[in-house]
């Protein structure tokens, strides 16, 4: 992707339920994903989930959803046993569009919703077995601080603005 072609971003809307959901079927097709990745899905879980702190989009000039990033709350009793008041993030990215900063870009809209938020840290609850993953969240600054069957949990402590 030359610098002319970098994706806009900004916050997901209702109406891109469906590019999200191509974003998801993309992923399980190349057999990085195996849950959900309908447009209902997208909608319930990302765009409209009421711990969404901010969904962030990564659109071509023409409208296609490269990726997203999502950010939410953790509440009690979520899912992944987040200490409560901390961000819980999800990244997916297209594999045809993947390392080409993408997923760089997005966390910036992220960070920023992080610090608006006044979160104290994010967690990253990775699959053990995803060196995609893991070597992204560790390169936006991201450390593993726990362990859980199959899954690494990574740890970013958000400055104070
Ligand atoms: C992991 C994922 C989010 C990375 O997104 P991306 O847009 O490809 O990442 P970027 O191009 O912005 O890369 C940023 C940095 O992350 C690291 N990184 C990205 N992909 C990597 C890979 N395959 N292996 C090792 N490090 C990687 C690199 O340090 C990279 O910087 P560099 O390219 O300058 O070396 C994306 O590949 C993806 O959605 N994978 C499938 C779903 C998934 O695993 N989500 C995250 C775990 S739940």
């Amino acid at each position: 992707m030359s610098r002319l072609d970098q994706p806009i971003i900004r916050e997901a809307v209702e109406a891109d339920a469906d590019g999200i959901a191509k974003v998801l079927t993309e992923l399980v097709a190349a057999g990085k994903r195996s849950k959900d990745s309908n447009a209902a899905f997208a909608l319930g879980h990302y765009i409209s989930d009421p711990e969404r702190i901010r969904c962030s989009v990564a659109v071509t000039p023409n409208g296609e959803i490269l990726g997203f990033q999502s950010l939410k709350l953790a509440t009690e009793n979520n899912p992944y046993e987040v200490a409560v008041g901390w961000g819980i993030i999800g990244t997916h990215i297209r594999p045809s569009a993947a390392r080409r900063g993408v997923g760089r870009a997005l966390f910036e809209s992220t960070l920023e919703a992080a610090r608006y938020k006044g979160l104290p840290a994010i967690d990253a609850t990775i699959g053990a077995a995803n060196p995609e993953g893991l070597g992204y969240y560790e390169a936006m600054g991201f450390r593993e601080y726990r362990r859980m069957e199959g899954a690494i949990c990574k740890i970013f402590h958000v400055p104070k603005v």
